[in-house]
């Protein structure tokens, strides 16, 4: 009887799963002659596309990325100062002329008479990186910074990218070659014209002031100032606490809106701030594209 029961079932399961096959087959070919996928289709981003990224935002990350490539690392400082790291201990003291140039918002003055600062500069992130942290240092600092100011070409609030490496070896040999290889990196060249202009900072000394030839970005014959740099002050090294004979090194103050402009083309610095959609949508990135040092093309 097993063998009987047996032999019956195989054929019956053969039979089955003949069928189930079958049937199976047939669900395949009718799913797939209605689901169809237009290719030719444009994606749709949904929502996620309708932001966009800030080109400051944007230009933050490139450099940013283009000074980690080097060894440089982040260091930030808050927006509103102390006066002494804002000013005093760069070198700046009490009436120093200096003080004028900057066009300081002062908080009301504290009860000890001190007064608290809208940060002029990125540079007192000098000073806090050097009170707290031992050389070898090389970091840049970018953030906000506030002047009393405005017109075409500045606005009251604005932002800076510091640089600082200090050692006991650095000179303004390697000053010029870390901003020469960044102005090739940012605006994506393999040849940029510098011009280093003798200037003064009294945080630094010597010091220079930093154009790029506009050809790299359209403008045949014309220079433009991106940046002041120099040599560490030694006094703003001794404030530190640290001591000048041993440790030297350079810093520089680069603006960030201005490069922002001459990379992407933007004529107008104040429609930076102004929250006009029409005009993110236009020069903002979308937040899907990740900065890297060769892409960045508006969208
Ligand atoms: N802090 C200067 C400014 O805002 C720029 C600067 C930074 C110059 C570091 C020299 C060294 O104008």
């Amino acid at each position: 009887m097993g063998e009987a029961n047996n032999s019956v079932k195989s054929v019956v399961s053969s039979y089955l799963q003949e069928r189930h096959s079958e049937l199976h087959q047939a669900e395949l070919s009718q799913r797939l002659a209605t689901e169809t996928a237009d290719i030719t289709l444009p994606v749709r981003l949904g929502p996620q596309g309708e932001g966009r990224i800030h080109p400051v935002s944007q230009v933050f990350d490139e450099v940013t990325e283009i000074f980690a490539d080097m060894g440089f690392s982040v260091a930030e400082g808050p927006d509103i100062e102390t006066d002494d790291l804002n000013f005093t201990k760069l070198n700046i003291p009490p009436e120093h002329p200096a003080r004028q140039d900057h066009d300081t918002f002062y908080m009301r003055p504290r009860p000890d008479g001190t007064r608290l600062v809208l940060r002029t500069h990125t540079s007192p992130v000098q000073i806090r990186t050097m009170l707290k942290q031992k050389p070898p240092i090389r970091i840049i600092a970018p953030g906000r910074v506030y002047r009393c100011d405005s017109d075409q070409t500045h606005t009251p609030m604005f932002h800076q990218i510091e640089g600082l490496v200090i050692d006991e070896a650095t000179h303004m040999g390697h000053l010029k070659w870390t901003l020469e290889e960044f102005c090739k990196a940012f605006f994506e060249v393999d040849e940029v014209k510098m011009r280093f202009r003798a200037s003064h900072f009294p945080f630094t000394e010597p010091s220079a002031e930093v154009d790029v030839g506009a050809e790299a970005i359209g403008r045949p014959g014309q220079w433009l100032e991106i940046l002041g740099c120099g040599m560490v002050h030694p006094n703003v090294i001794r404030n530190c606490g640290l001591d000048p004979e041993k440790y030297q090194g350079f810093a520089f103050g680069m603006g960030l809106d201005r490069i922002t402009m001459l990379k992407y083309g933007i004529p107008d610095l104040r429609a930076f701030f102004s929250a006009d959609m029409r005009w993110l949508k236009h020069f903002g990135f979308l937040p899907f594209d990740v900065p890297t040092l060769a892409g960045g093309t508006a969208s």
